[in-house]
């Protein structure tokens, strides 16, 4: 096992991406391959579906050759899960046993907020681990940015200026929601990015009312359509609107962690703008779209440098870290301080620039 000292002989390191899959995933495991093996003559082994296949001894070889075109393939070679080894008994137990039958000595476990949530329990338990951040959300508070993000948010921008073009032609009023969870920043980087008329995030309780009067005010104003974005976990001021709302999204499902499968609000809020301004509305909800494909070139590079800093830092003894970026550099961190807190949307990117240019 590796050590708090750092280690420069050559090591078996485990590779695993949990969690929803995100643009990047591959550059990551490429990254890790390379540097591993060519660098430091280490060996590589990938874990299928997450903790899922730690948990069943479930691991490929992998190689250099075996990253050919990986860097711009979108999804994970590995596969993925939502498997939470603390959800189960002897969780950890399993987790050491997997590791060991693999023959690793330290673990890159490449995730969002739940699977470095796992990571960090295991660490605290003696599992040498490192984390890498990811998710097209971008809401994790140990990093400025997660790849993934910059893909998703590239993606939105082109379904607005599309639904941009159909909503003029018919005078409509067209409600895209885009996904992010708790947190806005999709919602608000693609607004901002297609010029969108309202901007909705889960981080500001919205009134029904007073987004269709400003609908009605812009199109009695000149403008005769409007694209609405709103975020998967945006929600209403209390009042009837928001009980009748949570009324008509009561079956959400949970997923192992306890989050709940979002997604619908977009549905309810164009019924809503229909009925309520007498404009004809229509909603896109963009969903696992915006996680598919090719990441841009962006993303590959910001996956790239964690994967190489991934491999470095065990090497360097800094296990129980994760890789994040801070001013524009890969630092690490601790993964208990990175995963503390979820990263809400910065608000005055929200009120001073995205709802200054509203109206
Ligand atoms: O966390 C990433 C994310 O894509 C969220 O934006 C979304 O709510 C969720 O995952 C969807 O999860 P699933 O893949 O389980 O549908």
């Amino acid at each position: 096992m590796i050590s708090k000292q750092g280690n420069e002989s050559a090591l078996r390191i485990g590779v695993l991406t949990g969690g929803g899959d995100c643009p990047g995933l591959n550059a990551v495991i490429r990254a890790v391959v390379m540097t591993a093996v060519l660098s430091y003559g280490d060996s590589v082994a990938g874990f299928h579906d997450g903790w899922k296949g730690v948990l069943e001894s479930r691991a490929t070889e992998l190689r250099v050759e075996d990253c050919r075109d990986l860097l711009t393939q979108g999804g994970t070679i590995l596969g993925t899960s939502r498997t939470n080894p603390f959800a189960m008994e002897n969780g950890i137990a399993k987790v050491k046993e997997g590791l060991d039958a693999a023959g690793v000595n330290a673990l890159v476990a490449i995730g969002g907020d739940d699977t470095l949530g796992v990571a960090t329990k295991l660490y605290e338990s003696g599992i040498p681990v490192v984390g890498v951040p990811k998710t097209i959300d971008n809401d994790l508070s140990g990093t400025e940015l997660t790849f993934g993000f910059d893909t998703a948010v590239q993606i939105a921008t082109e379904a607005i200026d599309r639904l941009k073009t159909t909503a003029e032609s018919h005078h409509r009023v067209i409600v895209c929601e885009v996904m992010g969870r708790s947190a806005g920043w999709i919602a608000t980087y693609a607004g901002i990015a297609g010029g969108v008329a309202e901007i909705i995030v889960p981080e500001r309780p919205f009134d029904v009312d007073q987004v269709c009067q400003r609908i009605v005010k812009r199109h009695t104003s000149g403008q005769y359509s409007s694209i609405i974005v709103i975020g998967e976990g945006s929600t209403l001021v209390p009042g009837p609107d928001r009980d009748g709302m949570e009324r008509a999204m009561q079956d959400m499902a949970r997923d192992a962690f306890g989050h709940a499968r979002l997604g619908g609000i977009g549905s309810w809020l164009a019924t809503e703008v229909e009925k309520r301004t007498g404009f004809e509305a229509r909603v896109t909800i963009l969903g696992h779209v915006q996680r598919g494909g090719t990441p841009t070139a962006f993303d590959r590079v910001l996956a790239t440098r964690f994967g190489v800093a991934a491999v470095r830092a065990i090497h360097g003894g800094a296990v129980g870290n994760m890789v994040a970026l801070r001013c524009g550099q890969v630092v690490t961190l601790p993964l208990e301080e990175g995963t503390r807190e979820t990263k809400f949307l910065d608000m005055e990117l929200y009120d001073g620039v995205a709802r200054a240019l509203l109206g």
